[in-house]
């Protein structure tokens, strides 16, 4: 990583993709940090761009968007956290609709995701349509997809996150 200055730039409204940011805080050097803050408060300066998302509608939320759209000539490293995720082909699919957009002027350096938990209400809501006898057929799936998200991200994600944002 050398001596470029980078920020640390995330969107997080239950704080899975804050874990993500403080991991890779931990252990890139502090005197080379610009910023380390949210994406809708950044004016990122920096020429490396740490940019973490939630994933909202099969895409980033709106405040990462926002800052994406916005960025030319950095060298950015794409993070982010998905309440549907344990495979890489749904992953690979929102940092599809992710990199939408950025400017191709930009430099994507690396990538990462993982699974994040989502809110208990969800759950919640998906045991009530249940009883629904014309209920969809998935939901099953959602509430085992939903039960499997509550332990992320755990340690494990957090270190691959770590060596990949190393190499
Ligand atoms: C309004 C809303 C929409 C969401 N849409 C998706 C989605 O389309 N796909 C997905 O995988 N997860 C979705 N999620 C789950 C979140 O992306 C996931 O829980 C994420 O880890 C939240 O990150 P945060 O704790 O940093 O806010 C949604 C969550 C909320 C609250």
């Amino acid at each position: 990583m050398g001596k470029e200055r980078y920020s640390i730039l995330f969107s997080s409204m239950t704080g899975n993709t804050k874990e993500l940011a403080d991991a890779i805080r931990e252990i890139l050097p502090e005197e080379t940090l610009d910023y380390f803050g949210l994406c809708k408060d950044a004016d990122p300066q920096s020429e490396i761009l740490y940019i973490g998302f939630w994933t909202d509608k099969g895409t980033a939320d709106e405040a990462t968007t926002t800052l994406l759209k916005s960025l030319r000539n950095k060298k950015i490293f794409l993070f982010g956290t998905a309440g549907f995720g344990g495979s890489e082909e749904y992953y690979q699919k929102v940092l599809h609709n992710v990199r939408e957009n950025i400017d191709p002027s930009n430099q994507i350096v690396g990538e990462y995701m993982c699974q994040g938990k989502m809110p208990m209400a969800m759950r919640e809501r998906y045991v009530k349509m249940k009883e629904d006898p014309n209920h969809k057929p998935n939901l099953d799936m959602l509430i085992e997809n939903f039960d499997r998200a509550l332990s992320h991200p755990d340690k494990a994600d957090l270190e691959k996150l770590q060596k990949s944002v190393l190499r």
